[in-house]
């Protein structure tokens, strides 16, 4: 059906009508005192979204460029640094690391598994003259499902003493509770089209007063996404290159609604819609590609063996204008995998729920139980 879409991926994720209408206006001068109140009034807000007192910068960017500005000014050429890949996006951020020639050292897991704090925890403990730098990690491994345990990593990067923490919160944040300020965080990158609840094209950065006195030092060379300069223009409530002024309207209004919702509630709901999936999809017969015990709060993985999973996600496309997302890279075909970030509730999860159980019975799968998948989804909605 025309204009039906429903976005069940992990980015971007569905966005608020009043976030739409609020980006339906006339851009003002970036440089006026209208639009200072504005810088100042997001500021203010994604500290507290960020939980912290650090700074938060916005850059024209998605994700990658947040997190390539995250890892880039606070690090020189040659610096030994530790990055975690257990999925795409771990795998992203050691390219990038290479790209701009620091030493890498990969600590790997399997895809569809969590990373090995322990791992992480020999190769500091074992550095004696504190040649690491930083510690990379992803925190939701978007390309499996898989939340990596960020807070134990963190730990053991916090007894090393020197590292810094880089962390890809890309879809963590807004969806599970990331206290920058209490775990001592030093870079978090994230993107406006995930938890934010807006369209693609900011890219956000919180760094910490230990990582500035890094960036003094780090001699990558950097320019438009030199933090320095953002950081200088956000303390004087403004930015330092012409901003994305309709997206930050929208992002105002996002913001503002979050707010209202309150952290606490943010982060349970995510919680709730994630067990409703996970749940819906074992009754379903359905398995799931990471365990329970390290679920993203974003993006459920789930691994058919009966029936092809492309087949699934492409008629509950065609049937239901259901937009699932596909596997990535050795992946593909292997995997679907249903969104449930940002602005995603209980009626979204019961809908996509119903609409995969119908294409299962259309595509010739006996093995479901009429309504299985509604009923377990529905139990963990009932508080059951
Ligand atoms: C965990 C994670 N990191 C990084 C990115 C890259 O973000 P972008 O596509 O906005 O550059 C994504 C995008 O899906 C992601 O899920």
């Amino acid at each position: 059906m025309e204009d039906k879409n429903m976005l069940m991926i992990p980015g971007p994720t569905p966005v608020p009508e009043s976030v739409l209408l609020a980006m339906a206006k006339h851009p003002i001068g970036h440089r006026s005192g209208d639009f200072s109140k504005v810088i100042a009034e997001l500021t203010e807000n994604l500290k507290w979204l960020h939980q912290t007192k650090n700074d938060v910068l916005m850059l024209t960017a998605s994700g990658t460029g947040a997190m390539e500005a995250g890892i880039i000014n606070f690090l020189s050429p040659g610096d030994r640094v530790i990055v975690g890949d257990n999925g795409k996006f771990g795998e992203r951020w050691a390219k990038v690391a290479k790209a701009f020639n620091f030493n890498v050292e990969i600590v790997k897991a399997e895809w569809g598994k969590p990373l090995d704090p322990e791992e992480f925890r020999a190769k500091l403990s074992a550095d004696k003259d504190k040649t690491i730098k930083a510690v990379i990690i992803t925190h939701s491994e978007t390309s499996t499902g898989v939340l990596n345990d960020l807070e134990t990593i963190n730990k053991y990067v916090k007894e090393h003493g020197e590292a810094l923490i880089i962390v890809d919160a890309v879809t963590s944040l807004g969806a599970f509770n990331i206290p920058t300020d209490e775990w001592g965080l030093d870079v978090v990158g994230s993107g406006s089209q995930k938890g934010y609840m807006i369209p693609p094209g900011l890219g956000f950065v919180s760094v910490s007063p230990k990582a500035w006195q890094a960036y003094k030092t780090a001699t990558t060379p950097r320019f438009y996404l030199d933090l320095g300069k953002y950081k200088k223009a956000t303390d004087e409530d403004s930015s330092p290159f012409t901003p994305p002024i309709n997206l930050m309207y929208g992002l105002q209004v996002a913001l503002q609604m979050m707010k209202r919702e309150g952290l606490e509630s943010i982060f349970s709901r995510h919680q709730r819609l994630t067990r409703a999936t996970r749940e819906a999809m074992k009754a379903l017969g359905l398995p799931l590609f990471a365990p329970d015990t390290c679920a993203s709060p974003a993006i459920t993985a789930v691994a058919p063996t009966v029936v092809d999973a492309e087949k699934i996600r492409s008629l509950v496309k065609k049937k239901f204008d259901i937009v699932l997302a596909g596997g990535q890279d050795h992946l593909k075909g292997q995997i679907f995998r249903i969104g449930h970030l940002g602005f995603s509730g209980e009626r979204d999860i019961l809908t996509a729920v119903a609409a995969i159980e119908t294409s299962l019975v259309e595509l010739g799968y006996d093995g479901v139980k009429s309504g299985a998948g509604i009923a377990a989804a529905a139990s963990v909605f009932a508080g059951k």
